[in-house]
C-alpha cells in the first residue's frame, strides 16, 4: 500500500464493513471450489442481476438536463398558475428527449419523433408537459395505442421491425397520413437534441383567476435553430456515433453552451371550440397560427447535466396527469388515454413510490398525502397521522378543483369523436406536402418509396392502400410516390 493509498478511503460491503480482497474469491484450498461464506461475492453477483428496471415500453432510448422556465410575458388573463403568475419568475425544470420505437441502447440519428419531457418544479406541485418535437400524432384515440406500438416495435415471430406491419396498419389509419408526410420529410431525423422544437402537441386546459376557460397548445421554438439529418448522413452516424444526441446534448452543457427555447402558446377561447373548423381536440391537426397565432410567454434553458444517468435519467417519470392549479386537460381522446398510462406504468416500471426519488418528487413544495409504504417506502412522514379527515392538524383539502368543469351532452358510447367542418383525415396532410419545397418533396418522396418497397413481395395491397392515402392527401404526392415505390419494387 502506499502512502497516498492510505490517504483513501475503505471499501466496503452493502452493509458498512471494510472489504479485505476485492480481487480473489476466496475457495477450499487453492484453485479449489468457491466458500459459501464469501459473502463478497455473492453480494456483488446479485446486485448485478439487479441492475435493471424494465426499460420504458416505448421511449426507452433517451437524455435529459436540468434547466430553467423564465416567464417573458404576461399571460395571467389566462391562467392563475402560480409559476406563471409574474415576468422574470424563474422555475427550476428537468427535460427529458427520446426517440420512440428503439430499445434502451439503440441509437439516436434515427428516423422517429423525438419525445419532449418536461417537468416544471412548481410552488404548487410538479407540472408535467409530456410532448413531442411535433405537432401532432398517428391516431386520434388511445384505444388505438397498443396496436400503433407493436407495429413500430418488432414482430412477435422475426424479432425486428416489418415494413409490411408499418404500412399495414398505417394503410389502415388514414388519419396517420399527416403525421407520416411529417415524419418523412426533413424534421424527421433532427441533426441533436438541441436542434428541435417541442410541442405540448394535444390541447389543454387554462383556467383563470375569475373561473374562465381556454383551450391552449403550447410550441417550445429552438433558439438554436432546427437542423437535421438527411437519410443517408443518419444512416451513417447511426452506425459510428450511436450515442451522438446525448453527447451532444451534455457536452454543450459541460461547454457552458445552454440549449434554449423560446415558449409560446396558441390560445383559443372556450366559446370558440364548438364551432371551429377542424376538431380542437383531434390530435393528428394543428390550429393554423393565421387562426390562433403564437402568444409568446417563456425562455426555456437547460443548463445543469444529472450526475447519474440511471437515478436520475432511467428512474425519473412524467405524467400527462400530472397538473398545477389553472391548468387542465381537454376531452382529447388521445390525452383522456394518456392521463392514466403514465402513472401506471411508472407503479410498474420504477415501483410504487417512484415520486419520492430525488428527481420526481416536487422540489418547490412538499408532497403531503396520506399514502404511505409499499416497496423501497423511506419512511418520510415519520409519525405522522396516515388518513384523513382527522383532529391531529393533517393536511386538508382546498375546496377548489385544480381546472374548469365543462359542460358535456348525449349519451354514453363507442364513438368516433365529432367531424367539424373541415376535418378530413387529409387536409391538413396536403396542406403540409404542398408547402414543402421541390427538394424537400424529392426528399420525402424517396423516404417514404424507399420503406414502403420493403413491403413483402406478395402483399400489394399493403403497399395500394398505403399509397391511396397519400393521393387522397394531394394528387401529385400520390402520383409520384406511386411511381418511385413501382420503380424500386421492380428492382427487388
Ligand atoms: C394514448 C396514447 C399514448 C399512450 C397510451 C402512451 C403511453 C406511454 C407510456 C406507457 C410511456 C412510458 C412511460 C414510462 O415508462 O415512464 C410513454 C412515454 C412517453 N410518451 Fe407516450 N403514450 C401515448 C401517446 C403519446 C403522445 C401523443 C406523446 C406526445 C405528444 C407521447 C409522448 C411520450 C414521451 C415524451 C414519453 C417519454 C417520457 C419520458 O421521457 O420518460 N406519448 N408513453
Amino acid at each position: 500500500m502506499t502512502a497516498q493509498d492510505e490517504l483513501r478511503p475503505t471499501l466496503t460491503t452493502e452493509a458498512g464493513a471494510p472489504v479485505a480482497d476485492n480481487q480473489n474469491t476466496e475457495t477450499a484450498g487453492t484453485g479449489g471450489p468457491a466458500l459459501i461464506q464469501d459473502q463478497l461475492l455473492f453480494e456483488k453477483l446479485a446486485h448485478f442481476n439487479r441492475e435493471r428496471i424494465p426499460e420504458r415500453v416505448v421511449h426507452a432510448r433517451g437524455a435529459a438536463a436540468y434547466g430553467t422556465f423564465t416567464v417573458t410575458g404576461d399571460v395571467t388573463a389566462y391562467t392563475r398558475a402560480a409559476f406563471l403568475s409574474e415576468v422574470g419568475k424563474e422555475t427550476e425544470t428537468f427535460l427529458r428527449f427520446s426517440t420512440v420505437a428503439g430499445n434502451l441502447g439503440s441509437a439516436d440519428a434515427v428516423r422517429d419523433p423525438r419525445g419532449f419531457a418536461l417537468k416544471f418544479y412548481t410552488e404548487e406541485g410538479n407540472y408535467d408537459l409530456v410532448g413531442n418535437n411535433t405537432p401532432v400524432f398517428f391516431i386520434k384515440d388511445a384505444i388505438k395505442f397498443p396496436d400503433f406500438i407493436h407495429t413500430q416495435k418488432r414482430d412477435p415471430y422475426t424479432g425486428s421491425q416489418e415494413a409490411d406491419n408499418v404500412w399495414d396498419f398505417w394503410g389502415l389509419s388514414p388519419e396517420a397520413t399527416h403525421q407520416v408526410t411529417w415524419l418523412f420529410g426533413d424534421r424527421g431525423i433532427p441533426a441533436s437534441y438541441r436542434h428541435l422544437d417541442g410541442f405540448g402537441s394535444h390541447t389543454y386546459q387554462w383556467q383563470n383567476e375569475a373561473g374562465e376557460h381556454f383551450w391552449v397548445k403550447y410550441h417550445f421554438k429552438t433558439d438554436q435553430g432546427i437542423k437535421n439529418l438527411t437519410s443517408e448522413e443518419a444512416a451513417v452516424l447511426a452506425g459510428t456515433d450511436p450515442d451522438s444526441h446525448q453527447r451532444d446534448l451534455r457536452e454543450s452543457i459541460e461547454r457552458g453552451e445552454f440549449p434554449s427555447w423560446t415558449v409560446s402558446v396558441q390560445i383559443m377561447p372556450a366559446a370558440d371550440a364548438a364551432t371551429y373548423r377542424f376538431n380542437p381536440f383531434d390530435l393528428t391537426k394543428v390550429w393554423p397560427h393565421a387562426d390562433y397565432p403564437l402568444v409568446e410567454f417563456g425562455k426555456l434553458e437547460l443548463n445543469r447535466n444529472p450526475d447519474n444517468v440511471f437515478a436520475e435519467v432511467e428512474q425519473s417519470i412524467f405524467s400527462p396527469s400530472h397538473f398545477v392549479p389553472g391548468i387542465g386537460p381537454s376531452p382529447d381522446k388521445m390525452l383522456q388515454g394518456r392521463l392514466f398510462a403514465y402513472a401506471d406504468a411508472h407503479r410498474y416500471r420504477v415501483g410504487i413510490n417512484a415520486d419520492h426519488l430525488p428527481v420526481n418528487r416536487p422540489h418547490a413544495t412538499e408532497a403531503l398525502t396520506n399514502s404511505r409504504d409499499g416497496h423501497l417506502y423511506d419512511g418520510r412522514h415519520g409519525r405522522r397521522k396516515n388518513y384523513e379527515p382527522n383532529s391531529f392538524g393533517g393536511p386538508v383539502e382546498t375546496g377548489r378543483p385544480l381546472w374548469a368543469a365543462t359542460a358535456v351532452t348525449g349519451t354514453t358510447g363507442s364513438t368516433e369523436a365529432p367531424s367539424h367542418s373541415e376535418d378530413d383525415d387529409f387536409v391538413q396532410a396536403g396542406n403540409l406536402y404542398r408547402l414543402f419545397g421541390e427538394d424537400e418533396k424529392a426528399r420525402l418522396i424517396g423516404n417514404l418509396a424507399g420503406f414502403i418497397a420493403k413491403v413483402s413481395a406478395d402483399r400489394d395491397d399493403i403497399v395500394e392502400r398505403a399509397v391511396e392515402n397519400f393521393r387522397r392527401a394531394d394528387a401529385d404526392y400520390g402520383r409520384r410516390l406511386e411511381a418511385a415505390v413501382r420503380e424500386l419494387r421492380k428492382q427487388k
